[in-house]
């Protein structure tokens, strides 16, 4: 009986802030593997349930609303975040926002939307591999992941990059307000009681304060390298 190989996959762990999109993606066309960004299915569901007036309390309207999103994500050529494509329609924009991200933090700590979206997950690992980032790749979504990093950075470090970020994108935004919803943010991915935010006992922690997207990207390149030499 002939087994089809498993895609190897990439875990980049870490709190909002840490630069785990953005390094992922890098790496992701780097070694020419798929790239999952699964904060993004999180705050689909944010969304869409906002939108349709699902209420955040019921848990099983919220767990079919993920089973029933038909998501994709569409890789730009000029390296740019990917298109987010529901039902076809680009979202992209409506994700990008604090409240996308706080609508996310919430449906996440909800059981039956994590195991929704555990099968959808599962379905973006294809070869020739995957680079998957969020908060709970190695420790639950992946647990045979090749190489886990859990990127962190101090909360004040992470804010002051999220600033530039918004405003580089035109949002209008108060740097002591991004702050506490960072620190407001942590406290809830940390303290639920599913997948809460932690690195997993196997993973390599990586400290990106005093380092830029290049430093951390050749950090974690050399880490796989030395999982899966050539
Ligand atoms: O990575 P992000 O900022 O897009 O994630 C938004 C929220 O989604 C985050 O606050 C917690 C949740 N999330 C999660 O619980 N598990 C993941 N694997 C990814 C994101």
């Amino acid at each position: 009986m002939i087994v089809a190989a498993k895609a190897p996959v990439l875990a980049i762990d870490g709190p909002g802030g840490s630069g785990k999109g953005t390094v992922g993606q890098i790496l992701a066309q780097r070694l020419g593997w798929h790239f999952l960004d699964s904060g993004a299915l999180y705050r689909v569901v944010g969304v869409v349930a906002t939108r349709e007036r699902v209420s955040l309390e019921d848990r099983p309207a919220l767990a079919r609303l993920a089973t029933s999103m038909d998501i994709r994500f569409v890789p730009r050529t000029d390296g740019g975040a990917a298109a987010v494509l529901l039902h076809g329609g680009d979202i992209g924009d409506q994700l990008r926002t604090e409240e996308s991200g706080k609508l996310a933090s919430i449906v996440a700590a909800i059981p039956e939307v994590r195991s929704a979206l555990l099968q959808k997950q599962h379905s973006f690992r294809r070869l020739p591999g995957l680079v998957a980032d969020g908060r709970d790749m190695g420790s639950t979504v992946f647990p045979d992941a090749i190489l886990k990093v859990y990127l962190s950075a101090s909360p004040e470090v992470r804010a002051e990059r999220r600033y530039k970020q918004l405003i580089d994108k035109g949002f209008d935004v108060n740097l002591p307000r991004l702050l506490d919803e960072i620190r407001e943010r942590d406290a809830r991915d940390a303290g639920r009681a599913v997948s809460p935010l932690k690195p997993a006992q196997d993973a390599c922690i990586l400290d990106t304060s005093q380092l830029d997207i290049s430093g951390v990207v050749e950090r974690v390149y050399g880490l796989l390298l030395q999982r899966r030499p050539g």
